[in-house]
């Protein structure tokens, strides 16, 4: 592991604390999904979404009207990237239940509820191509009252 000493932080570090984060750090792998992604689902997942995470991640996961996401330390990911679709399904439930300590990313321990999160789940293996679902209008009454 002599790369995750270079500084500083390179592209190597990048892919050791990434390496870390996908096999030792993040639980919950292997953990099935038991919520069945069909399109009602999807449906449902994007409710939530909208409700606990559309601030930071934008409606489509993407950012799409997030003004601080690029400044936040690290940076808000694309929900759509490659580092974040190859977590498994368990390892996403885990991180959505437990946040990612020490950045902005909270935990969701006993705000959502399993299904809740298993819904978001689903709707992150099937986010809409960026952009597409327009800017959340944050804090209004109609996104959070839903
Ligand atoms: C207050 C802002 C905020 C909210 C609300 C938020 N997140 Fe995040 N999220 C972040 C930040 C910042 C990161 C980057 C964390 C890091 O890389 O250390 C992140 C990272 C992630 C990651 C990638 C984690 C990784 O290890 O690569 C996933 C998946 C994620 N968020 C899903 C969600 C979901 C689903 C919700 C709603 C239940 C949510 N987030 C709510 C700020 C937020």
């Amino acid at each position: 592991m002599q790369g995750c000493r270079v500084a500083p932080a390179g592209k190597l570090e990048t892919t050791c604390i990434q390496w870390a984060k996908h096999h030792i750090t993040v639980g919950g792998r292997g953990n099935a999904n038991p919520v069945h992604s069909t399109a009602e689902i999807v449906e449902q997942g994007k409710k939530n979404f909208a409700a606990y995470c559309m601030v930071c991640h934008g409606r489509d996961g993407q950012n799409t009207g997030v003004p601080f996401a690029q400044s936040m330390s690290p940076a808000i990911p694309l929900l759509s990237s490659g580092a974040v679709q190859s977590y498994d399904d368990g390892q996403l439930k885990w991180i959505i239940e437990n946040g990612v300590r020490p950045s902005g990313m909270p935990a969701s321990k006993g705000i959502l509820s399993d299904r809740e999160i298993w819904t978001i789940v689903v709707y992150l293996r099937h986010l809409p191509p960026a952009g597409s679902l327009g800017e959340p209008r944050t804090y209004s009454e109609e996104e959070y009252g839903k």
